[in-house]
């Protein structure tokens, strides 16, 4: 293949977007992880499905970087995960460290890559990898609204019984419990959600939305959401990858728009070749004004605690 990316942390979500981006024939794939034979094994064995699968995307696992030198796009998946009754925040001492680390040896290696970053907690990450990569702010990219999008768009599919292909949906915000469905911009076939349901529907598939890492959890009791996580950061690469230039709610800085500063959080933006290409200002009512700067408290909060954290 003609790109290249390397998915750091050969776990759940990291193997999983690997598998998506080698299937879809996407790049060749570089998977990197500190346990010896982990990424070496599970690239080895994604390889050995090519012949089935019909791929002919190069799969390599290292405990290193060299590898990964010169890649198109870094995922940056390291970290540890939560477990029942930790929040997202509550992995940000670890993760810090790792995401810090990690960073520094993408810019070691591949100078010129676009990093999405997935490690939680999210937005706090992405501040992280910003400072620890010196990238532009057009090359460093949280996966969160995509993901929390698409737990929207398949609750409202099952709600009223249509295809997920007919949705769409907005959420904004941090990725966290106080995070910004905006059943405004919600849609299936063209048609506002708040044409086709009664409030206390929307309330309840909103409030699931919000929560749906949480239900996840739960249910797996060992780790946290991987498939459709996956998945999300598989279509912002895709959109990369192609320069697709697809509108969605990704987290970015923002120096000024939606009167934010210096502060990661997911809105809507344009991805393409170069990266975040537009940030795309859309206008809000005073209610989601108020829940938009909210979640934004509590960014501001955890960036105060990755001072600290030094
Ligand atoms: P996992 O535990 O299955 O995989 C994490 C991997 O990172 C492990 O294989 C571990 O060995 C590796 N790792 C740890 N330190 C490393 C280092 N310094 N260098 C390279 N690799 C290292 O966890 P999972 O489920 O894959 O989740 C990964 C992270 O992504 C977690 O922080 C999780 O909370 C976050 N996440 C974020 C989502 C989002 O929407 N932004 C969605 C799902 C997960
Ligand atoms: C999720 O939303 C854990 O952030 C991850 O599933």
């Amino acid at each position: 293949m003609d790109k290249k990316v390397t998915v750091i942390g050969a776990g759940n979500v990291g193997a999983t977007a690997a598998q998506r981006l080698a299937e879809k024939e996407l790049c060749d794939v570089v998977l990197i992880d500190i346990v010896e034979g982990v990424p070496q094994g599970k690239a080895l064995d994604l390889a050995e499905a090519a012949p089935i699968e019909k791929h002919d995307a190069h799969l390599t696992g290292s405990n290193g970087y060299e590898a990964s030198a010169g890649s198109d796009i870094v995922i940056i998946t390291a970290g540890i995960p939560r477990k029942p009754g930790m929040s997202r925040d509550d992995l940000i001492g670890v993760n810090a460290g790792i995401v810090k680390n990690v960073s520094k040896e993408v810019a070691k290696y591949s100078p010129n890559a676009i990093i999405i970053i997935v490690s939680n907690p999210l937005d706090a990450m992405c501040h992280v990898a910003y400072e620890a990569s010196g990238f532009p702010k057009n090359r460093v990219i949280g996966m969160a609204g995509v993901l929390d999008s698409a737990r929207f768009r398949a609750f409202i599919s099952m709600e009223l019984n249509v295809s997920v292909e007919n949705t769409h949906a907005f959420v904004l915000g941090g990725h966290g419990d106080t995070m910004v469905p905006l059943p405004r911009y919600s849609t299936v076939a063209g048609i506002p959600i708040t044409e086709l349901m009664s409030k206390e529907r929307i309330d309840a598939l909103v409030k699931r939305t919000a929560t749906g890492g949480a239900e996840i959890v739960s249910l797996l009791k060992t780790g946290s959401a991987y498939y459709a996580p996956a998945s999300a950061a598989v279509e912002m690469a895709e959109s990369i990858l192609k320069d697709k230039k697809k509108i969605l709610p990704c987290a970015v800085l923002l120096q000024g728009e939606y009167g934010f500063n210096d502060l990661f959080i997911g809105v809507p933006v344009k991805l393409g070749a170069k990266g975040v290409e537009e940030i795309i200002e859309i206008k809000l009512l005073d209610d989601e004004k108020a829940a938009l700067q909210k979640s934004a408290a509590a960014v501001e909060e955890l960036k105060g605690v990755l001072k600290k954290l030094g």
